[in-house]
């Protein structure tokens, strides 16, 4: 009798300690999305486990199975876009292939443009070629001389125009020439620098860092240090740099043991930061607003059709005022990380746009006048690198190029102008502007009965496809035989300086239709009815199982 109350007592005790700490990992479970986005460890499992295996010939023009006239039709297309890339590009795509070999970095890209099992043959027929020389409007220039108007965004940096950036480096350059690439004092354009984005965040302290992802290292450390707690909170999706904490999954070869990636815009995420202690800070990067839960989207992860996209701004300002509410009551930092979007939707930021206030914020990219730049903006409490009252215990960050005069220089340019009224006059009406240009052109889409649309964050836009098809990404090579030039990620992100021009926007909008008008031409979105994403996915599953035998 004695032994079994001792049993139950002890079992009692056991379960009362356990039970809070198994809540809380359900907690957890629950705010993990479902896709494997949401699941950082197995994402990288899956990944380990993917095959490589490439179509040829034959199954390159037919891998969704289509009828003898159709593989026909694509055949002809595609030796027709490859003799205009083989002629256009020549120049521009034998420097590519000159250099590729000695160029990681283009190794890179270059393999991850399309779906692998496509990539072979696309690379040897289709070379567009890595090298620009000039810039000009809303357009650049490729060693052939042809002219593109630039839809890339330079990932991001360019929100003014190419020729806005120039100005501010050759100023940049001048005010600070006579002290030169003199590191560790300040140019006083830095003072400059330091008030105005004070003033522009609505924080108390700056700290200048070479990159964006150095930004967002500065900010989750310091929250880290000051809360006394060591896990950072990211949403399913987000891109915040490739600095290993911000990066679980795959693309970084060791787990990130300190990190939490949670459901976006989902309450069972907010009950995780309520209910933890050991959470430091959560990063937000707002342009997640356009796509929830999903990667940054990229061609060579075009599949199928099943990209989703839509920005509903109420339902992302309401998500960041009550993520904004359970970080204060916490004691988390609420970080934004406006490395991206920073000055594209408003003056004062993604903070401004949404009328959220963070603890700290991050800033790069346009920020830096066209030069490299990482900014973090703080509360004081939080931005401190010391503790007085241990002053061995410090939060060590420092960096040889930080506040560079050149770089500060082309900053002071870059904020000096977004004082003017005639920066000022481009966020007018800007996301009304935006919006109407996305409904035109879906309107033209539509009537033309082509299967895709565009979704935008303001001057952010991504395409999505209406019907199952194993070929959307072929659509980024059609464009760019129209003149348009997009980054690596093909149609995934387009990126517009916001003082597009509605003449140029109209010429954008036509080549971007006839485009899309070609590639149906040429048989690419041939679809058989009973095809759904589903299937194509079951499709290419098959394919791999049968490769790994
Ligand atoms: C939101 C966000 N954070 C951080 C980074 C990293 O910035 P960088 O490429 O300058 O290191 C990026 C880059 O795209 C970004 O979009």
């Amino acid at each position: 009798m004695d032994a079994t109350f001792a049993l139950f007592a002890a079992g009692g005790v056991a379960l009362a300690t356990l039970t809070p700490k198994l809540l809380l990992r359900l907690d957890l479970s629950r705010a993990k999305h479902r896709s494997l986005a949401g699941h950082p460890r197995l994402a990288r499992r899956v990944a380990s486990l993917v095959p490589y295996y490439e179509y040829d010939d034959e199954r390159f023009f037919d891998a969704d199975g289509v009828p003898e006239e159709i593989v026909a039709r694509r055949r002809a297309g595609f030796v027709r876009l490859s003799d205009v890339y083989r002629s256009r590009y020549a120049e521009t795509a034998e420097l590519t292939a000159e250099i590729e070999g000695g160029l990681s970095d283009l190794q890179f890209t270059g393999a991850y443009r399309v779906p692998f099992q496509f990539r072979r043959h696309v690379r040897e027929h289709l070379r567009a070629g890595s090298f620009l020389c000039t810039s000009s409007g809303a357009t650049v220039t490729d060693l052939d001389g042809n002219r593109f108007y630039d839809l890339s965004g330079s990932y991001g940096l360019n929100v003014f125009g190419y020729d806005f950036y120039k100005e501010c480096i050759r100023r940049g350059s001048e005010l600070v020439a006579d002290l030169g690439p003199v590191l560790g004092a300040y140019h006083p354009v830095v003072a400059y620098n330091v008030e105005r984005l004070r003033a522009i965040s609505g924080l108390d302290e700056v700290s200048f860092h070479m990159s964006g992802t150095e930004a967002v290292m500065q900010a989750v450390r310091l929250a880290r240090y000051h809360t006394g707690r060591s896990y950072l909170v990211r949403f399913c999706g987000a891109y915040h740099g490739w600095w290993g904490d911000v990066q679980p999954g795959v693309g970084n070869p060791v787990p990130a043991h300190h990190t939490f990636t949670l459901r976006d815009m989902d309450e069972r995420s907010l009950r995780v930061l309520r209910r933890r202690r050991d959470i430091a800070c959560v990063l937000v990067n707002p342009l997640q607003g356009l796509h929830p839960n999903a990667n940054a989207p990229s061609d060579s992860a075009l599949v199928d059709s099943a990209r989703r996209a839509h920005f509903d701004r109420e339902a992302y300002t309401e998500w960041l005022r009550r993520l904004r509410a359970i970080c204060t009551e916490r004691g988390i930092a609420l970080i934004f990380d406006e490395v991206f979007v920073g000055f594209r939707l408003a003056p004062g930021g993604a903070q401004e746009y949404f009328g959220v206030r963070a603890d700290m914020v991050t800033y790069g990219k346009t920020l830096g006048g066209g030069l490299p730049v990482g900014v973090v903006c703080g509360r004081r409490d939080l931005m401190k690198r010391y503790r007085d009252d241990r002053p061995a215990d410090v939060c060590f960050a420092r960096g040889t190029f930080n506040a560079h005069p050149y770089v500060m220089g082309a900053m002071h340019e870059f904020l000096r102008q977004l004082e003017t009224p005639a920066i000022r006059a481009l966020y007018d009406g800007l996301d009304e502007r935006w919006n109407a240009r996305v409904a035109a052109l879906n309107a033209r889409l539509r009537a033309e009965g082509l299967p895709v649309q565009v979704e935008n964050l303001s001057s952010i836009w991504t395409t999505r496809y209406t019907q199952p098809s194993r070929y959307n990404w072929m659509l980024q090579y059609y464009l760019r035989a129209e003149g348009l030039a997009l980054s690596w990620v093909g149609t995934g992100r387009f990126i517009f300086r916001i003082d597009f021009s509605d003449a140029d926007f109209a010429a954008v909008a036509d080549r971007f239709v006839a485009g899309a008008v070609a590639m149906r031409r040429d048989g690419w979105w041939w679809a058989d009815p009973r095809a759904t994403n589903r299937s194509i996915r079951r499709r290419v599953l098959r394919e791999m199982i049968a490769t790994r035998g």
